[in-house]
């Protein structure tokens, strides 16, 4: 069968492309063969994917029917959207010099206190005493113990009420498994696109709405400037689940303590389950909430997911954690604990051992300073990226506890906003209206970055909007 290659943006490390003219299309294996291609080179190559697609159009269909509701995705997940149009600009400039501001991935080294203890556990396992297979699905006994002791001190969350995972984005799909098709959704918006693409995977909504650019069957709770980024929840009808990320991607608005309470209140009264992600906690500045069990009743409504992916350069390495409370029940009683573990136990089969010896070592006194140092280092990048909007007359919001920027192009259509900033300064942003209706009017500016690129990037932008 002819090969097809194409090439990936969810494993895009750098921060600039190898200019398309130099990927000779050979297999990944000779290509890192040859001596030419050096370190630097093969850091800035997107991975090549190889999908066994005939290039010979074939006749043949399967009797297999597609699955209704992945049809009813729109134009792919946003990432790998904003990367076509990032390729299709390297192929007209081959020789331009991009810079990401896009995607929200990390940048930095982890810290070798870390990566040491990850390279004793790999080793490790070459030795008879050192070999481990499967272990538990849920995690390691020692890793929730200390989650649950380093991000829930006093909170009353037992090690046994968290689930160690290959992180929040696959926590997520694996929570609609447990709610199943038949429930009703709400989504900030703008918000993360995995609630609403998963949502729509699972069968819970309705067709898209060209002309709201929403899905039936999914409340959309709008987060603008004019509400500061928090729903009127007195006005808004119930749904089963509320999603909600705080501090927020992409706004980086965080909740208040007063906020999280009327969402907690919220929940209760309507009989709601909240699925809290905290995937950003780390970067909070301000005093607010770092996780929902700071609220009281939480324990009873709310199911949190969080990651080590921002807080030290896990992407790649994948480690996250849900907590599900033992308090919280379905309508008929039934913990949905149980339930979750049970898709847990079916679904995955453990985080992988290396990665939770380094989450282990990212919770000792070491990596927690190194961890933190980390993210002071991405907040720096922030404030740069904050004094270098305003003061080329934009408002920004965010950044303050969260690695996002989120500025403001009032009236003006996101994705050309993208567009503009793409062609004229090289610099890739992600359009806010890829995170909802909501984000129409801006562009996310992410803080992950080499510092050399964010100063440079900022240095464009001063020329392009001076
Ligand atoms: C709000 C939010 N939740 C979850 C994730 C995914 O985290 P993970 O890498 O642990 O899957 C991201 C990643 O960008 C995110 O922004």
């Amino acid at each position: 069968m002819a090969m097809k290659w194409s090439f990936s943006s969810l494993a895009i490390s750098g921060d600039s492309f190898a200019p398309l003219s130099d990927l000779r299309i050979h297999t990944s294996h000779s290509l890192f063969a040859d001596k030419a291609w050096s370190l630097e080179k093969r850091r800035l190559l997107p991975v090549i994917k190889c999908l066994t697609e005939s290039l010979e159009k074939t006749t043949h269909t399967t009797n297999v029917q597609r699955n209704a509701n992945l049809a009813k995705l729109q134009g792919g997940y946003l990432f790998p959207e904003i990367a076509r149009r990032r390729n299709a600009h390297i192929q007209k400039y081959p020789d331009a010099k991009i810079i990401s501001l896009g995607i929200g991935d990390t940048t930095e080294p982890i810290p070798a206190v870390i990566t040491s203890a990850m390279e004793a556990r790999a080793r490790g396992l070459s030795t008879l005493e050192g070999y481990s297979g499967y272990g538990a699905e849920q995690g390691e006994k020692a890793l929730r113990v200390a989650l649950a002791e380093t991000f829930y001190e006093g909170l009353d969350i037992e090690d046994s009420e968290i689930f160690v995972s290959d992180g929040a984005k696959c926590d997520i799909s694996r929570l609609q498994l447990v709610f199943g098709p038949d429930v009703s959704i709400a989504v900030q918006d703008p918000s993360y696109p995995a609630y609403v693409d998963s949502s729509v995977i699972m069968g819970q909504t309705g067709n898209f709405k060209k002309d709201a650019q929403q899905y039936s069957k999914i409340m959309y709770m709008r987060c603008t400037p004019e509400n500061n980024f928090f729903p009127d929840f007195s006005s808004l009808p119930r749904t089963d689940i509320i999603f909600f990320c705080s501090p927020n991607n992409p706004t980086g608005y965080a909740a208040t303590r007063e906020q999280l309470e009327e969402l907690v209140a919220f929940a209760k009264k309507k009989g709601s389950i909240i699925v809290y992600d905290s995937a950003y906690a780390i970067y909070m500045s301000e005093n607010n909430p770092r996780s929902i069990y700071e609220i009281s009743g939480a324990r009873e409504v709310a199911i949190e997911t969080g990651s080590f992916s921002k807080y030290a350069g896990f992407t790649g390495v994948r480690l996250g954690w849900t907590v599900v409370p033992e308090e919280l029940c379905f309508s008929d009683g039934f913990p949905v604990k149980n339930d979750f573990n049970r898709v847990m136990c079916t679904c995955f089969n453990g985080a992988s051992n290396i990665s939770q010896s380094g989450g282990l070592a990212c919770l000792s006194p070491d990596g927690l300073k190194a961890m933190n140092q980390m993210v002071s280092f991405y907040k720096e990048n922030t404030e740069i990226l904050i004094d270098t909007f305003t003061s080329l007359g934009f408002k920004t919001f965010g950044g303050k506890n969260a690695p996002y920027v989120w500025v403001q192009f009032p009236g003006r259509d996101s994705w050309d906003v993208f567009g503009e900033i793409l062609q004229k300064a090289d610099i890739v942003t992600t359009p806010g209206s890829g995170f909802g209706p909501g984000g129409e009017g801006f562009i996310r500016a992410s803080a992950f970055g080499h510092r050399e690129n964010i100063l440079e990037a900022t240095n464009r932008l001063r020329k392009l909007y001076k």
